[in-house]
């Protein structure tokens, strides 16, 4: 059942502005020049000439660019305008239980880094599964920042999920594959994405899969020509599942859970999506590519070392596409949002962190706007709630 849907349509930044996908056609048209008309003549008959003679050349090389063809698109390709192709979509997966205002505030900072880092080309769905609490708390978030007014570059669509009602299920197809029996304590919303597949629509084939303690520090369209079709998760070398691609394998992931059998012979207290994850890469590291470096920069799992000298860690990550917190505070419980208390001792870890949790809402909001080509129109951003049965 849908609660509330807000269905996503277009809208005109400029009151006078033309429909967002015809616009520089619609210019093109409107004020042609003796000149221009000439001007793009000209290249027709120039791109013709080449195209015949790279034909003649060339032969079989030139068969998707023929004569008259390659010349028309040479014009045409000023006006072209980059359309979105639904699979070439990037999805991100956050998952939250609960409402500790940190963990909260936590991933409303997580939440700006991707906003503010979403591809540039392509459009974005940021997929949020919830237990009914978390359900609750993120909604009066939404709607005092009123997200859902947001005009952005290309399509961003949010869409939460409380998944409250599979909760036992699941806990039944864990512990049946796990051999394990949960605690009250370490529950099965640690695990939600293990599930996505059942929750996420059909077409939705990868996502960027983010703990809530991560920020996104670069272009996530890039990250996405890494999927690798093979991969149940793609991360870094250290392992870490905080950060991650993964693919919605239904058929194949519980499946290799109950084979790795590995899994449920432990002692270990915590049991979580980490835990699973690193057992069954140890059994099918195939499944498990790497991404690349710039991909991996988790606190646990490497910055550490360079504690308290911020140059030695851009000296030995040059390149920085993301960073997680690990869910750590120095000398403290677990209390603290990474993103107002990652430790000073990080250097520059702690201001690019501090950079997204205090960027104020309005200013993104701002900054998605001032992304938008060439100051016309732009996606309205949409939010969209869903109970799952
Ligand atoms: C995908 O990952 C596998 C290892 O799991 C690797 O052998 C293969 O080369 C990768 N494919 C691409 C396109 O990177
Ligand atoms: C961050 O840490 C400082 C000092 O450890 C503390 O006073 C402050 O309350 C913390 N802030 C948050 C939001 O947790």
């Amino acid at each position: 059942m849908k609660l509330n849907r807000q269905r996503g349509r277009r809208t005109k930044l400029q009151a006078k502005g033309t429909e967002y996908w015809n616009v520089d056609i619609t210019k093109a048209n409107r004020g042609v020049s003796v000149p221009s008309v000439l001007a793009i003549f000209l290249a027709l008959l120039i791109g013709f000439y080449l195209g015949m003679t790279i034909n003649v050349y060339l032969g079989a090389f030139t068969q998707d660019m023929q004569g008259p063809a390659a010349g028309a698109a040479a014009a045409a390709s000023k006006y072209k305008l980059f359309t979105c192709p639904m699979e070439d979509e990037v999805h991100v997966l956050y998952t939250i239980s609960g409402q500790n205002k940190n963990f909260l505030d936590e991933f409303s900072g997580s939440l700006k880094s991707s906003l503010l880092n979403g591809p540039l080309d392509c459009g974005m769905t940021i997929h949020i599964m919830t237990d009914a609490t978390a359900y609750k708390a993120i909604h009066p978030r939404f709607e005092s920042i009123q997200l859902s007014e947001w005009v952005a570059r290309n399509q961003i669509a949010i869409k939460s999920y409380n998944v409250e009602n599979r909760k036992s299920r699941w806990q039944s197809i864990f512990e049946e594959a796990t051999n394990y029996q949960l605690s009250k304590r370490h529950t099965i919303g640690a695990m939600f994405r293990l599930f996505a597949f059942e929750v996420l629509p059909p077409t939705v084939k990868y996502v960027v899969y983010m703990d809530t303690d991560t920020a996104v520090l670069s272009n996530l369209g890039d990250l996405w020509r890494h999927r690798n079709a093979t991969s149940i998760l793609q991360w870094g070398d250290a392992k870490c599942s905080g950060f991650g691609l993964d693919q919605m394998r239904t058929r194949d992931f519980w499946k290799l859970v109950k084979g790795a059998h590995s899994i449920g012979a432990t002692t270990k207290d915590e049991i979580d999506d980490q835990y699973i994850l690193r057992k069954l890469s140890n059994a099918h590291p195939d499944l498990f590519p790497y991404l690349p470096e710039q991909w991996n920069l988790h606190r646990a799992d490497n910055f550490w070392h360079w504690k308290g000298d911020g140059t030695r860690l851009v000296k030995n990550v040059p390149k920085a596409a993301m960073v997680h917190m690990n869910g750590f505070t120095e000398g403290e419980g677990n209390e603290h949002n990474k993103f107002d208390n990652a430790s000073i001792e990080y250097g520059n870890v702690f201001w690019a962190m501090r950079y997204y949790g205090g960027h104020p809402w309005e200013w993104t909001r701002y900054m998605l706007e001032s992304q938008i080509r060439n100051r016309r129109n732009g996606f309205q951003i949409t939010v969209e709630y869903h109970i799952i049965e």
